[in-house]
């Protein structure tokens, strides 16, 4: 049995086969292209995974990379699914569980992408990577070409998390900030792409290999429930390639008969700042309409505009999910109350998860009985100013009230 089963490319939306061991952009009709198995050929069980080290490479049957030695690795994957039971209890979701990517080398699950499509692009032959970013999904990128020797230019709004330009600074990045939204990053990159030959375009959803990597939440949560499925997965939706990503590893795994039943009921997650998926799938629509002046603390999800909208909203509706927004007050509230009750401090993207729960609950869309797993996607460290803290400075002769 080869590293791995890739077997070619589709369009999702034309239906087009593409040629998987050649670099790769979106379809001509436009469209992100999907990474497609030969899943028939698998002959690994679950059983064999379990004997493989933790991190995400566990899978690499159902990943693109075809040889282990090209693998670009920071030992990735296999985050914790922890219980929250006191904060499931206040939300009336007892059942509520929580994958913490905030465990993951530079900080947020965008270490999965960059890791597999790090290491797919150098395993074609790719010397150079250009992406807009909203500052997370740079600061992996940049690490993961810097371990793999590749060149990386990244451009990312001027308000954007101030960390994630010192990661793509000390692993060596060309970086570039704009006065703008992400979307006036992404129109730098391709001007900058077009004029430098040799440079890969690795925009979201515009490379077939980076939601190869966040299927992997997928396969994992799986996994950690003892090849079960969950009943809900709620997840902060910007770009998307998380959600679509997880509905891609799950169709895989009831694919391969390693799980059955229901697939999960899939939940977007946005602000009330940026809510073009939640605004779409409210109208039941196919495709979304761009939001005019996004602006939420979650800056992550602030993406008024997915290249793979109609993927999200396929999976939102193939699975009986929804897509809920919540305002910034009920998701930094949130943050707060999951240090307190839990004592993990997430980002406020992951809050936003956890106010969409208490919301969904409170609407009756969840039951008491549901299982849960809320993604954080980072940790909270990359925000620091998402949470005051205000402490009484003393002089060394003083004394504790
Ligand atoms: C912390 C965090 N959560 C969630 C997202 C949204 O990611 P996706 O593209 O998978 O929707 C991002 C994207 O930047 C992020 O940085
Ligand atoms: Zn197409």
């Amino acid at each position: 049995m080869s590293y791995s089963a890739l077997s070619h490319l589709d369009c999702p939306r034309c239906g087009t086969r593409h040629a998987a061991d050649v670099v790769q952009g979106t379809c001509p009709c436009g469209s992100p292209l999907l990474a497609r198995y030969d899943l028939g050929e698998v002959r690994t069980s679950p059983r064999d995974i379990a004997g493989r080290p933790p991190d995400l490479w566990r899978y690499h049957e159902l990943l693109p990379v075809r040889a282990a030695r090209h693998v670009v690795s920071l030992g990735e994957g296999m985050t914790p699914l922890l219980a929250l039971p006191r904060l499931g209890r206040a939300l009336g979701v007892p059942n509520l569980l929580m994958k913490d990517e905030s465990l993951i080398p530079t900080g947020t699950f965008k270490a999965r992408g960059a890791a597999v499509g790090i290491s797919r692009a150098a395993e074609l032959g790719v010397r150079a990577i250009a992406m807009p970013t909203n500052g997370n999904a740079g600061a992996a990128w940049a690490a993961y070409a810097a371990r793999a020797g590749l060149r990386c230019l990244i451009v990312m709004p001027a308000a954007a998390p101030a960390v994630t330009r010192a990661e793509c600074a000390a692993a060596g990045a060309e970086l570039y900030l704009v006065d703008g939204l992400i979307g006036d990053a992404g129109k730098l990159i391709a001007a900058a792409v077009a004029q430098r030959p040799g440079y890969q375009d690795t925009s979201t959803l515009r490379e077939p290999y980076r939601i190869e990597g966040k299927k992997t939440m997928g396969l994992e949560i799986a996994e950690q429930l003892g090849w079960r499925l969950p009943g809900v997965i709620v997840y902060p939706t910007g770009g998307g390639v998380g959600i679509i990503g997880i509905y891609k590893a799950l169709r895989e795994l009831l694919e391969l008969g390693w799980v059955s039943g229901d697939l999960p009921r899939l939940v977007a997650v946005q602000s009330t700042g940026c809510a073009p998926i939640v605004r779409a799938f409210r109208a039941g629509a196919t495709a979304s309409e761009p939001w005019p002046d996004p602006k939420t603390v979650a800056f992550g999800i602030t993406v008024p505009n997915a290249l793979g909208d109609f993927l999200i909203l396929e999976a939102l509706y193939a699975t009986g999910g929804t897509a809920v927004a919540v305002t910034d007050e009920a998701l930094l509230a949130d943050q707060g109350a999951v240090a307190r009750l839990e004592g993990s401090f997430i980002c406020p993207e992951g809050a936003a998860c956890v106010s969409a729960v208490r919301e969904l609950r409170g609407s009756g869309w969840l039951a008491e009985s549901d299982e849960v797993v809320v993604l954080n996607t980072g940790t909270g460290l990359i925000y620091p100013d998402s949470v005051p803290a205000r402490a009484p400075v003393l002089p060394p002769s003083g004394s504790i009230p």
